[in-house]
This record gives C-alpha cells, structure tokens and sequence, in this order.
C-alpha cells in the first residue's frame, strides 16, 4: 500500500515508524515530516488543511490510505473530501471533528447521552458568563469554545481569575476560538488519557496514558503541549476502562451515529478518575502527542492493521495483541518553550541513539542543515522506551536523553513521578 500521513510532529514520526513496521506498507509520505521522520520516508510540501489539495496530492502520488496527525485538517474537512473522492481515510469528518473543535457540542452530546462530566454553562455573552462565576465562585474552570491549541481552558482558583479569563476570551485574546465560552465545575481526581478506535458503530481501546502538561518539574508552570507521557496509566485498572468504555465512550458514539455523523478515527477521551468513576474532560478526535508515541512503541506494526480496520469499517473482528508492558517518553524542547525559543541551535549524539523494538527517538520540531540536525521548533525530540515495568522505561529513556549534546534545549527530569513513587 502506498501511505500518506499528514503532520510533522512527534505523534506523526511514531505513527509513520509503526507503519514502516508493517509490510504491507509499500511507500510512505509524510507531509510536511521533519528530519526524523525524512530518515524512514518521502518528506512532501503540501498545505495540509486544503481538502482539495490534498485529494489532487493523494491522485497524483497514487496514495492508498491516508491517516490524518493533528486536528486542523480534520477540522477543516479533510477526511469529508478524501472520503468523497472514495480514498481510504483514517480520521473523522468535519462534523465528527467538532466533539474536539467546539466544547460546547462535546456537553450537549454528553447530555444528550448522559455521559458523565463536569457541570456546566455556554456563554456568548460576558456579563452573563461573568454573573454565572459570581453566582458559583471558585475553583472554576473557563474554556473558549472553539480550537485554542491547548491554552483555551483557564483552571480559575479565584474569582478575579476567573472574570479575567472570560474578560480576555470576550476581548479576543483567542480568536473566534473565545467568542463562546464555557464555564465548568471544577473536577477532582487523577487524569488520565483513554484511547480508542472507532469505526461508526465499533469501539476498540488501543491504551491508555498519562501525560505532563506543565513546563516545570512537580507539574508546575505553564502549560505545554506535553513535556512526557507514559503508558499504561495506572489510575486505568480494568475496572476504570470498562466503566470509561460503558458509560463514556459507547454512548457518545452512539449519539454521533444517531445524529447521522458516526465517529471514524481515535477518540482521545481525557478523564478525571475519582474514586473508581471516570468522568469526561475533554475529546480529542487525533492521537495525543506525546502520547501516541509511547502508544506505537507499545502497539508496533499491528497499529497500522488496527488503523486501516478502523477506516475500512473491520473494528468488529480486530484484536489488540497487549504486551504486558510500559512505555515512557521524555519530551526535549527548546530552552524558553512555550514562550519563545531559538530555532537552528544544533542538535548531536543523535547518531549513537539506540534504535529498536525497546528504544525510539521520535522527532517533532527537527530539521537538517548542511548536514547537521538542528530544532526548529518548541517541541524537538521524544525519547522513548520500553520496560518490563515502567522504571525500567524510565531509566531506558533517560539514559537516553543522557547521550544527547543539546545546550539549546531542555527536559523534565521528573516524567512519571507520581506513578513510579
Ligand atoms: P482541556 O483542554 O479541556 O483538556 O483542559 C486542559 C486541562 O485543564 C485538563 O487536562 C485538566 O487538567 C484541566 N481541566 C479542564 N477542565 C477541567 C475541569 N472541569 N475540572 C478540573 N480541571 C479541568
Ligand atoms: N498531549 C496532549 C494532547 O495532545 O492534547
């Protein structure tokens, strides 16, 4: 099969890997790739959120399957358009796409389904959302309705915070992305992310995981799109998943079929787990990243069999074939990440990485100049490992961060602590 993977990040090098895994994968192009990734494939030019530029692509380069990365093609309608020109998709449609792309569809639906979640209200006007606050007080939590790229939801511990969040949202501080708002309950209890595939009608958990979204060590500090991940969760005990799967994720599937939208791709279901009950964060309708590339070490080549079942309706007799193993992955970025950040310092040691079933070294923000690999962008390697329990993913992990020479970036020396501790 010839296969098109649209994305240039960690979560895409991981996903392009476990297909090189596969044999049925005859070609392989990324769009746009990085460094890494141009290592085990064709790196192609080619604006990405343009459905009928990527339809024309997809012609042109005789493309099989396409599997969709990050969430703005899908947003923008990609999948819609590869779908109707008959071409094998990985990812949902635009309007399956909105359980990510608006927060305040994903709560009609979970009303509609009655999936538990946080109380809420939706706001298009300020001086109502700010009323609203004063009347529940703090903790709150306020979220700009529409995409933010991760930095939309304002986790207020005061009320001051919190009417400054909605003042900024209103002012416009988030694009079209705050002209709605919604204000939640806050939520306490542990996190954790639950993957699953879907087809329209079937349901199949592929892992779960646990990122770190604060910049600092002890989870401090601003938030990042991920600084580590590891896999599986342990706050995800198989009484945890069942529950998540029951009351979470089959019923919102079947209110998208019921809508006449059926969900096809990854569900990302972000939880708050208290007390043995999993209650619903957020969707994302992409892989995480970090997330997926502890995912792919752990799944390897079947990822690829299990995507291609989702996307051609076969969920029903697929199997996960489980390890029972962990995976951790350590996130380095650019020394002033997430706010800004030098391009172009050179990265070395990466030469003598090991590369195998147990170790990988997922590019993101990666490119090669004159020869050498320098960042160019926030996030720029994930070092990845697998253990036969999840110190021993660590330790791989880190020691493999140890072999990088890197004076422009920076690591959490801490992914994991609350699990290994
Ligand atoms: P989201 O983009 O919706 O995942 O929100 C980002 C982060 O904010 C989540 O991972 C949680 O840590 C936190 N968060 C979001 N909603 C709530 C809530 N209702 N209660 C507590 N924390 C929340
Ligand atoms: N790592 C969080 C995300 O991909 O949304």
């Amino acid at each position: 099969m010839n296969i098109l993977i649209l994305g240039g990040g960690g979560r895409e090098h991981s996903l392009a890997w476990a297909a090189m895994q596969n044999p049925k994968c005859d070609k392989l192009i990324v769009a746009p790739g990085n460094a890494g990734i141009a290592e085990i494939a064709d790196c192609a030019r080619l604006d990405i959120k343009d459905p009928g530029a990527v339809v024309q692509f997809v012609g042109d380069n005789a493309i099989d399957f396409v599997i969709i990365g990050p969430e703005a093609p899908l947003a923008a309608g990609v999948a819609d358009a590869l779908r109707e020109a008959g071409i094998l998709v990985f990812g949902p449609d635009q309007a399956a796409a909105r359980l990510e792309a608006s927060k305040a569809f994903t709560k009609e639906i979970c009303d509609a389904a009655q999936v538990p979640t946080a109380a809420y209200a939706h706001f298009t006007d300020a001086q109502a959302a700010r009323d609203y606050i004063i009347a529940q007080g703090a903790p709150i939590v306020v979220k700009a309705d529409g995409l933010a790229a991760g930095k939309g939801v304002i986790v207020a511990m005061s009320v001051d915070e919190a009417l400054a969040a909605v003042d900024d949202m209103f002012a416009g501080s988030f694009g079209a992305a705050g002209a709605e708002v919604v204000i939640e309950e806050f939520m306490t209890g542990e996190e954790a992310s639950f993957f699953v595939l879907c087809d329209g009608e079937e349901a199949l958990p592929i892992g779960t995981a646990q990122d770190h979204k604060r910049v600092g060590e002890g989870d401090t500090g601003p938030n990042t799109g991920g600084m580590g991940a590891y896999s599986p969760a342990p706050v995800m005990t198989d009484a945890v998943t069942q529950r998540a799967l029951d009351e979470i994720v089959r019923p919102t599937l079947a209110e998208m079929v019921r809508r006449g939208t059926p969900y096809r791709g990854v569900l990302y279901a972000g939880l708050m787990i208290e007390n043995g009950a999993p209650r619903l964060v957020e969707y994302n309708c992409r892989f995480g990243d970090p997330e997926c590339q502890v995912l792919m070490l752990r799944l390897g080549a079947q990822a690829f069999d299990l995507m291609q079942a989702a996307a051609e309706g076969r969920l029903g007799e697929a199997q996960v074939t489980w390890a029972a193993d962990h995976a951790m992955t350590v996130v380095m970025a650019a020394k002033g990440y997430p706010g800004s950040y030098e391009k172009g310092t050179p990265i070395r040691g990466l030469d003598a990485l090991p590369e195998d079933s147990q170790h990988m070294c997922f590019h993101a923000g990666t490119a090669e100049q004159d020869g050498q690999i320098v960042a160019s962008g926030g996030r720029v390697l994930n070092l990845t490992a697998r253990g036969v329990d999840l110190k021993q993913a660590h330790d791989r992990a880190y020691a493999m961060i140890d072999m990088i020479d890197w004076p422009g970036g920076f690591c959490r020396r801490d992914i994991g602590w609350r699990a290994l501790s």
